[in-house]
């Protein structure tokens, strides 16, 4: 038998983040004593007001399909938010409820993506751009994103590259893994070289915009007027709402692409789980202080990693600043990144991710997420130190 795959397959990738989280649920399912610090998910409960709203909804009768873009209200209340947040208008039309964060990427670059286009992306960055872009036969071109850059993208790095093929730039800041946000002056660097390619379209991953620390401004590309119609904006309530197992997203499409947008969501899914947008209408509109507490309490361990991460030696750590990950250099350990990662879960109890899982320039680095308690993270500092110092 010999059944014909679309070729696609022979390139598209995936997350190791869930082999990682697999392979610590059976480790500690025999007993071990892991501390997880790899995948990207708010150890918080979602706030119980958001809970009730998912119940409520239920016992009034939201069983059924709802409209393939989202409940109304819903696409209202993403355009309300992004005005009180960001101070920027968005109309509802341009708002599609997606199941998930991730899916506005698939969408996106599936609408880009074909063989003869490129597109670019973050390295290190979300595994899942470049391989759903090796997945449409579009070439997949690095942007680098370096460390002594603060691990926040170049705008001079995406001129360097960018060439008549290029159809789709995708950039993501505050970012995973490296945790990095990208200063104002670049994304005003970026947004002003691109009035030179009109034909570019644009995806700003914005999924951690409201996780910044130490004063960080986070600079959404909705506020750049020039480039609204070509761009798509990727947010949504896994990690603001710490909502990861709900599946909620939503975009930001331009009039032009809205409508192609709308046709994938009712080729795929229909609508999204109806109860679930009424608890995302909850969390928008109910008390915001459970981000704001989520947000601190996120720093107080940023400071913890960043800190025991610097006493161990051969790694060294900048301090990130948004997102909740540290991504600390390791090449002085000796050890490969991906080996690293692996004889600490194995060996030390402790899940991590190896830096190449997020792009050849992840060579030399491991991500840790701190959603976990400090006084897991301080135990996983301990036994890493321990580890590394044999
Ligand atoms: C940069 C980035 N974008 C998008 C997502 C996807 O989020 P969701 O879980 O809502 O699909 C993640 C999740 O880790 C992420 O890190």
């Amino acid at each position: 038998m010999v059944l014909h795959l679309n070729e696609g397959f022979n390139r598209i990738g995936e997350e190791n983040a869930f082999a990682v989280l697999a392979r610590a649920q059976a480790l500690a399912a025999e007993g071990r004593d892991i501390i997880n610090l790899g995948i990207g998910q708010p150890d918080f409960r979602t706030p119980e007001h958001i809970v009730e709203a998912a119940v409520k909804a239920l016992h009034d009768g939201h069983h059924g399909y709802t409209a393939a873009t989202g409940i109304p209200e819903l696409r209202e209340g993403v355009a309300a938010d992004i005005d009180r947040r960001l101070g920027q208008k968005v109309h509802p039309d341009n708002v599609l409820i997606v199941p998930g964060g991730k899916v506005t990427m698939f969408l996106a670059i599936l609408m880009f993506g074909a063989p003869g286009k490129e597109i670019m992306y973050p390295d290190p960055g979300f595994p899942i751009y470049r391989s759903m872009i090796e997945f449409t036969g579009a070439k997949p071109v690095p942007i680098p994103i370096r460390e002594e850059n603060g691990f926040a993208f170049s705008a001079d790095d995406v001129f360097g590259q960018l060439n008549a093929k290029t159809s789709l730039v995708i950039i993501n800041s505050p970012a995973n893994p490296c945790g990095g946000v990208t200063p104002k002056a670049e994304i005003d660097a970026l947004v002003a070289g691109l009035d030179a390619w009109p034909d570019v379209a644009l995806m700003s991953d914005e999924i951690y915009g409201q996780m910044t620390y130490d004063g960080q401004e986070h600079v959404s590309l909705l506020s750049y007027p020039s480039i609204r119609d070509r761009l798509i904006l990727l947010d949504g309530w896994s990690k603001t709402y710490a909502m990861t197992g709900w599946r909620l997203g939503y975009s930001i499409w331009p009039d032009t692409l809205m409508d192609a947008a709308r046709k994938l969501a009712v080729n795929a899914w229909s609508c999204v789980n109806a109860p679930a947008q009424w608890a995302a209408l909850a969390a928008l509109e109910g008390p915001q202080d459970c981000v704001a507490e989520m947000v601190a309490e996120f720093d107080r361990r940023r400071r913890v990693v960043v800190d025991g991460l610097n006493a161990i030696p051969n790694v060294s750590c900048i301090t990130p600043l948004g997102a909740f990950y540290a991504f600390p250099n390791i090449a002085q350990t000796g050890l490969g990144a991906k080996q690293l990662a692996s004889d600490l879960l194995e060996k030390a109890g402790v899940a991590t991710i190896g830096g190449p899982d997020f792009g050849i320039l992840g060579e030399g680095y491991i991500r840790l997420s701190y959603a976990n308690s400090v006084e897991n993270i301080e135990r996983a500092l301990k036994r890493m130190k321990e580890f590394l110092e044999l």
